[in-house]
């Protein structure tokens, strides 16, 4: 592979070994490590007991299907809002369900009992406005509780949601909305980010204008004293509930390979990848990770700080922990608002049990330093977990050390929003941690690092592929679509000859633990937010004056990476501060704050290599202060030096 590809040699091999501790090994729930050879000596068959986690309306005829791609739990049904609702009502119908935390200490809590009215109430209102089984529902929504209320009230009546992030722009609702055909639209007037509130229904109007056909709307009230006037076919969210209160919607039986929900992700082309999960291997798949590997009891308190808006969110917030009956912990607000004790303050507060968040949140964390942890009772916390990007070794010690008390196990577990759930990480009663590095495949699961002609086993570095399917695995793998140039077309119903490459460069050190080294195409991670180059490039050459841009990622002590911006301007358009203001408004417009580039680099020419490509690599080692090296291979090195010089000025 080429060695110079962005993203590799980003971390370290870890060093040293934790064995987890034996308080935790003697309750865990997988404790056995006889589950790995259990899953080798029975594959698939043994994804059976990750369907047993589930109620089913009609059993499996097979495990696994491949006459005409690949079917999870063949021939069964299933509802998965009754999974994640009805079925806990017998035993803990008074249990909190989910425990939402808001800004400013606000609070608000939904048994099982409560969810499951609200949820039916929602599910009747949808069915009144005409959704139906199959139709594809956008929410567009912050974290507040009526969004994992009408992704369940979705599921009941078997429509398909599509949640896109409330921090995306205008621009970028309305291109999910039209890929996705979705004629329908959750949303809220707005809501409070470190203390300000952002108007996001005018965001949502802006975007109605683009989208193709007719849109009916449900709005949610969320800012107070904030009259937000609705109009045609915009309903109000609180009035459509008490409408329907206590009505009663009967889960429909979904097959098991029925849509679940559609999510859009970056990938390397300037379109948003459509991500489409399913009801029955989607589900199994979240509710086995999530007991296996984040040891997720009934009767715990669980909290993941990521946004539902992701796929974190709609795994590890919202379906797998309701499908296991736990209370699963939603926060609205900043880590740091209004002061750096939030996260410890609702840790504290809620006696979390099982903690999951990002790097870069740990990263922030140690920057601000132990004594905020230091200060609060953080004794109920048993387990810990990071996903989202490569987690540097002393961030992991110090999660391990100033928030787990040096005695919480910690998985770092890789997983993409494209396989839906946990792939790679240990087992945190049964493996033994290495900081740095995410682990071994989990049971069941086969990975393999190869190089850049497929198949042959890399020693050093390569590409992650994963080549068996698995439960999570979404329908466009299922059905054999291809996302990547990588390994071959052979017959997607042999799982023999089957690969997924995941795009991410990684090492498997010699007791099989995977080390993640980053993204090795076109896709950035910024604190575990994915964004294609290509999206944000040509959000800026539309910007009048610009040239040519080219997009790369450089390292961040925080973020992980951070999204640089080389930009050439046009002739006659050399005033730098006006170009950059458009710059930032327009990838502000297009996608959202969140790809605002951390620097702008002009320069006169793009560096480019004979055949006239940009080249990109050398871009993102003068991000990063590399050394260059061998620069024979560009037409042009004397823009170089200039290039250089312009990014360490800053
Ligand atoms: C990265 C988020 C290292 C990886 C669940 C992957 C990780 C991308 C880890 C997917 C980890 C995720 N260690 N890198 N533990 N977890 N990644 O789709 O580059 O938003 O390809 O899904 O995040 O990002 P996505």
């Amino acid at each position: 592979m080429d060695a110079n590809e962005p993203g590799l040699g980003t971390n370290r091999p870890a060093s040293e070994r934790l064995e987890p501790p034996d308080s935790f090994v003697a309750q865990a729930n997988v404790a056995d490590p006889a589950v790995y050879a259990a899953f080798e000596e029975n594959w698939p068959g043994a994804w059976e007991r990750a369907g047993d986690l589930l109620e089913w309306d009609r059993p499996h005829e097979r495990v696994l299907g491949a006459e005409d791609g690949f079917r999870w739990f063949q021939g069964g049904r299933l509802n998965a809002c009754y999974n994640c609702v009805d079925r806990h009502l017998a035993d803990r119908k008074n249990q909190v369900a989910l425990a939402w935390e808001g800004r400013n200490g606000e609070s608000r809590t939904y048994t099982y009992l409560e969810l499951y009215h609200e949820v039916n109430e929602f599910a009747a209102a949808l069915r009144e406005l005409g959704v139906e089984e199959g139709d594809v529902v956008t929410m567009y929504m912050p974290m507040i509780p009526e969004l994992p209320v009408a992704m369940l009230s979705c599921a009941r009546i078997g429509a398909v949601h599509s949640v896109v992030y409330a921090g995306f722009a205008a621009d970028a609702l309305a291109t999910r909305m039209n890929a996705a055909d979705s004629a329908y639209l959750l949303t809220c007037d707005g809501y409070y980010r470190r203390g300000d509130a952002v108007l996001l229904k005018n965001k949502a109007d802006t975007a109605a204008v683009t989208v193709d056909g007719d849109v009916t709307s449900v709005v949610v009230d969320r800012l107070d004293g904030y009259d937000c006037s609705l109009g045609a076919d915009e309903h109000d969210y609180d009035e459509l509930v008490c409408a329907h209160a206590r009505e009663r919607v009967d889960p429909v039986r979904r097959r098991a390979s029925d849509d679940l929900f559609i999510i859009y992700t970056s990938g390397t082309t300037g379109t948003p990848k459509k991500v489409t999960h399913t009801t029955g291997g989607y589900l199994s798949y979240v509710a086995w990770t999530a007991r296996a590997v984040l040891d997720i009891r009934p009767e715990d308190t669980y909290w993941c700080s990521a946004d539902v808006g992701w796929i974190t969110g709609h795994s590890y917030i919202v379906y797998g922990p309701l499908a296991l009956g736990t209370t699963t912990v939603m926060y609205e607000g900043a880590p740091d608002h209004p002061e750096k004790t939030r996260i410890w303050e609702i840790i504290e507060r809620n006696a979390v049990d099982i903690f999951y968040t990002a790097p870069t949140a740990i990263r922030a964390f140690m920057k601000w330093g132990a004594e905020y942890p230091a200060d609060y009772d953080l004794s109920s916390l048993r387990l810990l977990g990071t996903v989202g990007e490569p987690i540097n070794p002393r961030a992991w010690e110090w999660y391990h050390e100033h928030v787990g008390r040096g005695e919480c196990p910690v998985v770092d577990t890789w997983w993409q929003t494209e396989t839906g759930g946990i792939l790679v990480s240990t087992l945190p009663a049964v493996s033994d941690m290495k900081p740095g590095t995410a682990g071994p495949p989990l049971p069941g699961i086969s990975v393999s690092v190869v190089d850049d002609r497929g198949g042959i086993e890399a020693r050093e570095g390569g590409y992650l592929v994963v080549d068996r399917p698995w439960p999570g695995m979404p329908q466009e793998l299922c059905e054999g679509r291809r996302w990547a140039n990588r390994g071959d077309d052979r017959s997607p119903a042999d799982p023999t000859a089957w690969t997924y490459p995941t795009e991410d460069g990684a090492f498997v050190d010699k007791d099989g633990y995977v080390t993640i080294l980053g993204r090795v195409d076109d896709v950035i991670n910024v604190s575990g937010h994915r964004f294609g180059t290509m999206e944000i490039e040509s959000a800026i050459v539309d910007v009048e004056g610009v040239a040519e841009a080219a997009v790369v990622s450089g390292d961040h002590d925080v973020h992980g990476k951070a999204i640089y911006a080389y930009v050439s301007p046009e002739d006659g358009h050399e005033r730098q501060d006006a170009l950059r203001e458009g710059i930032v408004a327009a990838v502000k417009e297009s996608i959202g704050p969140i790809a605002r580039p951390e620097a702008i680099v002009f320069t006169p020419e793009m560096p480019k290599t004979r055949s006239g490509k940009i080249m990109r690599r050398l871009l993102a080692d003068i991000a990063n202060g590399e050394d260059l090296g061998d620069l024979s291979a560009l037409r042009n090195p004397e823009v170089v030096g200039e290039i250089e010089s312009t990014v360490e000025e800053r």
